[in-house]
Order: structure tokens, then sequence, then C-alpha cells
């Protein structure tokens, strides 16, 4: 096994410390502090690695202890309330101790829906709904992990290039921890309502002439030759705080593992983040089984489906094109990590259309739950892998939803409301003040429903 490849510290590795942080190219540790944001040696993305936690006794912890720990430590530091991040500190961040900048965030629900469930062919389907966290989108689990760390690190500025919800997530939490915000977004290509929070938190917002990737190496740059901590998910600690999806809902299945886990893959560095969960899981005795991990991109942004059909013979990027703004990345930064994510867990990756992802987003939207774009993806994979005999019936499958309704409103404005061809259009009726134009609208819409 690689220097790099271990999953926690060993006993007499990095003494003092509760972690380091290791790069995954030449397998250099760096102090926990160290606020580069990759490898002062060669560059490679670096690894949060833990000691595994202990019991009183100094024994490591048995799983069960572990589970009862997690499920006692919700009324978390430090306002009391309930934090779905930090309720797992000791396998995110042990030492955070009075720095976690917390609103809170996660404690999101999982949900069943039976006309989500019958439109993708799959009772046994449950919705991870993280657009349930403060600013809407699963972001909010890295960044208060980020944000934390740019405390401990007594961090000036901090930065990020977003297709959207990373601006809207580090606007916030930068706010809180009152750290100046500075975000690099493609011009013309977030949609309204991540934009319109970005602005509202107060950060400064660049934007970018060119695409995500062209945001991503310039926030690099700019964040090296300027000293500005970045926060972007190539972040180690961000990657931390998104374990705790897999875990939270791991725990919310009384540690059942499902047979499938499905979410959007845009940077990867979810895919990553859950792939490094499962098996810091499977090591502390907390599962005892991988779900299949199934990273769902857009057609038009699919670099990652297309090297997984070749065994990932070859590192691919595109140019992107999606209706799904927050996965419209070309060169996913994570890749390596999502390669051993999909591997470990004898995961699939599946590319579905812009159709197909309207498709479920109205499903979704349509049983009173709602979704943005990006996330409706992961429901139309289950329904492309139940289609193609990959799911059967009778398993469990959980998909994520990423994000909230209201973060792509234009995009709701324009289907239901100025587009001819859509079919489930709910298209508004203007009326008069009275209560005949209130009944013949009820009228006609029964005699369209029968
Ligand atoms: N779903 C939503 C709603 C997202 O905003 C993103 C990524 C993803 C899925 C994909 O996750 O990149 O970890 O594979 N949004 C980033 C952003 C890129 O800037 O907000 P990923």
């Amino acid at each position: 096994m690689a220097a790099n490849d271990s999953i926690f510290l060993g006993a007499h590795e990095a003494p003092g410390q509760h972690s380091v942080q290791r790069c995954d190219a030449c397998g250099a540790d760096w102090h926990e502090l160290d606020a580069s944001p990759a490898c002062p040696h060669c560059g490679g993305l670096l690894a949060i690695i833990h000691r595994a936690p202990l019991d009183s006794m100094g024994a490591p912890a048995a799983p069960a202890a572990l589970q009862h720990a997690f499920a006692q430590h919700c009324c978390a530091r430090p306002s009391g309330h309930p934090s779905g991040v930090w309720r797992f500190e000791q396998v995110v961040m042990p030492a955070a101790g009075a720095a976690i900048t917390s609103h809170p965030e996660g404690n999101t629900p999982l949900l069943s829906r039976a006309r989500v469930s019958a439109w993708a062919g799959c009772d046994g389907l449950l919705l991870k709904h993280e657009g349930y966290n403060p600013t809407g989108s699963f972001k909010d689990r890295g960044m208060t992990v980020g944000t934390t760390q740019a405390v401990r690190t007594g961090a000036t500025a901090v930065a990020c290039a977003s297709t959207g919800n990373t601006s809207a997530s580090l606007a916030s939490y930068a706010a809180q921890a009152g750290i100046p915000g500075l975000v690099f977004v493609p011009a013309g290509k977030v949609a309204l309502g991540k934009m319109a929070q970005t602005l509202a938190y107060g950060a400064t917002t660049l934007l970018v002439r060119g695409d995500f990737d062209d945001c991503l190496r310039l926030v690099q740059d700019a964040s090296r030759e300027l000293g500005i901590y970045l926060l972007n998910s190539i972040n180690p600690w961000r990657v931390e705080g998104q374990k705790t999806i897999v875990l939270e809902l791991l725990q919310q299945m009384d540690w059942h593992v499902p047979d499938f886990l499905v979410l959007p893959a845009g940077n990867l560095g979810n895919t990553a983040a859950f792939g490094k969960a499962l098996r810091e899981a499977h090591a502390l005795g907390l599962i005892h089984r991988m779900p299949r991990l199934v990273s769902v991109q857009a057609a038009g942004a699919a670099p990652f489906a297309t090297a997984f059909r070749d065994s990932f013979r070859e590192r691919l990027r595109v140019q992107a094109e999606t209706i799904a703004t927050a996965i419209r990345i070309g060169d996913p930064a994570s890749w390596d990590r999502a390669v051993r994510a999909i591997r470990d867990t004898d995961g699939l990756v599946l590319s579905v259309t812009d159709e197909e992802i309207i498709d479920a987003k109205v499903q979704v939207d349509a049983a009173g739950v709602g979704c943005e774009p990006a996330s409706a993806a992961s429901v139309a994979g289950v329904r492309q892998l139940v289609r193609s005999g990959v799911i059967r019936s009778g398993d469990r499958v959980v998909a994520v939803l990423t994000g909230h309704v209201l973060k792509d409103p234009g995009m709701l404005v324009e289907l239901h409301q100025q587009r001819d061809d859509f079919a489930h259009a709910n298209r508004p009726v203007e009326i008069e003040v009275s209560v005949r134009a209130v009944a013949d609208v009820l009228a006609r819409r029964t005699r369209e429903g029968a």
C-alpha cells in the first residue's frame, strides 16, 4: 500500500497532531494548520488523514460506541444548535475547538415520495435533500469546515471559483466569520438565485469572461500569488465536511447500507468525498459493505462518464454545455480521487441528457419537493439504471438532491411561462377582481384535467 493510501494515521505518525494534510501524489505530510492550497513540494492535491477515534481508555473506539457518540453529539457547539456536520467532528476536524463557524447546517431529510419512485421505477428510492441546508445546497457542509479552517489559520481573505452554489455558500460563511470573500464565476452562466445570494451576503463577485474551468485556474493562481485562502472543493477540509452527507444518511438508515448511492457530478469533489467517507466508515467498522456509488453527469459535460466507459484509461476534458449550470464543468479537478471512489465501490458513472434532467425535475417538483436542475440528474440516473436492469426490484437506492428548487428560478419561469413546447407548463392566469373569473378558471382546469 502506498503511503498516501493509508486511511488513518499510525500510532507513531505526526505526534501532537489530530490530523495531517497528506499529498495524494508524493505522499508528503504537512501540518494541519498549513494553509497551502496544494502540496508545496509537488503541487499535488492534499487529503486529510486523521488519527482513528479512540475510546476513554485509549483503545480504538468500537463501532457501536462511535455510533452512539454521533447520536449524542447532536446539540453541538458553538450556538447550541444541532449541526449535522459537527456532530461527526471526530472524523471531520477533531481539533476545531472554538474556531467552529456554523449556521448550523446538515440534518437534511431522507424523503420517500411515491410519485418520484413510480416515475423512476424504483420502490425503494429515498431522496437525501441537501437543498434543506442554510444556503440551499450541500456546499454548506464543506464550507462550515473550510471556513473554520480559514479562522484557525488566520486567513485574511477567502476565495473560490464557482458555478454558483459554492459562491453563495462561501459568501454566507465568510460573512459569518467576518473574513472578506472573493468569488470567481463564469459571466452570464450562474443561476439567478445563486447570484442573488452571493451579492446579498456581501462577497466581492468577479464575473469572469470564461467558463468554470477558466475560473478555477484563475482562482488557484490568484490564491497562490496573493495569499488568499482557497475554498474550492480541492481544499481538503471542504471534502471532510462533505463526507457528512454519507455519514448522516447512513445514520438515518440505522447504518444499513443502501445498494446504490447516486449523486450528480461536475467537478467531482462530492464523488471524491463520498468515496473517502465510505472507505473510512468501512475501516472503522461502521459499515460492513460498500454501496455502489453512481456519479451522474450531464451529457454535455460528461468527460468522467466517457472515460468510465473506457475503464478510465485516459483523463478527458471537454467544452461543457448543459442546462444544469451547476455541473457545467469540462475539466473536473478531483478526477483521480473520484476514479478511486468509483473503483472502491464497484461504482458506475452515467450521463443523462438535458431532456432527461428536465423530465426528472418535473417529477421532483410536482411531488412538492423541488430541486435545482443539476440535482435532478441523480433521479434521471436512477431511472436509467432501472431501465437497463442494473437497479432491480427490492434494491434500496438513495439519490442525493444537491440543491433547492429556488436556486434556478429563471429556468422555471422560462419553462412554465415562456416556452410553448413544454408539455408540463403550469401557466399562471391573470384575472379581473371577480369571483366569476375564479370560477371560470377552475371550470377550465377541471375540463382540461378530465
Ligand atoms: N449539484 C449541485 C447543485 C452543484 O452545485 C454541484 C457543484 C454539483 C452537483 C456537483 O458537485 O462539483 O462536487 O461534482 N457545484 C460547484 C459550485 C461546482 O461551484 O457550486 P461536484
